[in-house]
């Protein structure tokens, strides 16, 4: 971890902590021995009281979850993609995703209320399943990385034909470009008068971004929200570049997963809505998700039905949770209840700890402002 309490440092090298503390003294950090430092301090004191510092892995108890395990080759069936919908304001991402959202075979126009949980997936006639993520925004996708997760598979820039390239385009361009996803682009509004697509893949250019009209192989597409025009070959080129991904995941194995949205929510406790990534949640498992852990009471698909099993990249939301997830955080099916309950607590107390060193730092540098 990247905090040690001064404490557990002494504790280590069989030091007294109170040499800990002046050993930080002269490094200029004033601690307690309750107080944490971090990973490269800690490595600085150890090395001042001759001792070697060696960095382990991030917790021993975090090893069992095996989120870093490679499944075999054979294990490995086709999942759907996972898409999220970026592009500048008012430039259609919502109306998109709810047209979409309306292709589904399904639940077809008649599907009545839309259960709002975060993610939802489309089937198409020809029996192909694309997943979408309904948090439209750059700060989602951002938020989520910034976590260390990475759910999105290809990322959908809505470009309006009439507005052509703006701040948050490029914005989206970029996260995008480091998080190392491929783009689509839709050229959304075409049904406009004044759209001008040619214009839209022309600025583009400036951006890195080429598409196929203009000798590069990022596929295009250009659609009307408001009238549905463009939208089979939207989904065309979604599976075509998920092909080109060959995205696989092992079905038969532990669930894995991110949490892509929590709510409290009176009658049925925290909610939380869970992309599978691999191997099939199931009523009854043991997990820990971030910093929270619990046994799955029920699973709920994207319309709001009971289901009994959640496969890779579908996204289901858990009732049974204690503690509260936040987007982003890892999901895991842990052996037993214990093992949840243990990683759990661990990273609950790394937050408290990470924030005594975030307070501590503050009244440090109030000291010296203060001088
Ligand atoms: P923010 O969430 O505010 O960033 O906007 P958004 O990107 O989600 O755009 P939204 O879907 O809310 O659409 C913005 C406006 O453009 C609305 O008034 C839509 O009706 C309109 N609009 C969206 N798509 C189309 C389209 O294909 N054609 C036309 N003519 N209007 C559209
Ligand atoms: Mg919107």
């Amino acid at each position: 971890p990247e905090v040690i309490s001064v404490q557990e440092l002494a504790n280590r090298m069989s030091e007294r902590s109170v040499d800990v503390i002046k050993c930080l003294m002269k490094l200029g950090i004033m601690a307690t021995a309750n107080q944490t430092i971090d990973a490269d301090t800690a490595e600085l004191v150890v090395e001042e009281l001759g001792h070697t510092a060696k960095r382990v892995a991030e917790s021993d108890v975090e090893i069992g979850l095996g989120m870093d395990d490679q499944d075999a080759e054979e294990t490995l069936l086709p999942r759907a993609p996972v898409v999220a919908v970026m592009g500048h304001v008012d430039h259609g991402k919502t109306s998109l995703l709810d047209a979409l959202r309306k292709t589904d075979v399904v639940s077809g126009e008649a599907g009545g209320i839309t259960q709002h949980i975060g993610a939802y997936q489309v089937k198409l006639a020809s029996g192909n399943v694309i997943t979408f993520l309904d948090t439209p925004g750059h700060e989602a996708f951002t938020a989520m990385r910034m976590r260390g997760a990475s759910v999105t598979d290809i990322v959908i820039l809505v470009v309006a034909a009439d507005d052509s390239v703006m701040p948050q385009t490029i914005e989206a361009i970029k996260h995008a470009k480091a998080a190392g996803v491929p783009i689509i682009i839709a050229i959304n509004k075409c049904d406009k008068p004044a759209a001008n697509p040619d214009k839209v893949r022309q600025e583009l250019l400036q951006h890195e971004v080429f598409v196929e009209d203009m000798g590069g192989d990022v596929l295009s597409v250009e659609v009307s929200a408001l009238n549905g025009t463009g939208l089979d070959k939207l989904q065309d080129a979604i599976l075509l570049q998920s092909e080109m991904l060959e995205l696989r995941a092992n079905p038969e194995r532990a669930a894995q997963g991110t949490v892509v949205e929590s709510k409290i929510e009176t009658g049925r406790g925290m909610v939380a809505t869970v992309l599978v990534k691999r191997g099939t949640l199931r009523i009854g498992d043991n997990f820990v998700a971030g910093s929270a852990y619990g046994k799955v009471r029920a699973l709920l698909d994207h319309r709001g039905n009971q289901v009994e099993e959640a496969g890779p990249s579908v996204p289901v939301e858990i009732l049974g949770i204690q503690g509260a997830p936040v987007a982003g955080d890892d999901f895991a099916v842990t052996e037993n209840e214990g093992k949840a309950k243990e990683i759990a607590e661990y990273r609950l107390r790394l937050e408290k700890e990470k924030k005594v060193t975030a307070t501590a730092r503050g009244t440090i540098e109030q000291m010296f402002s203060a001088i």
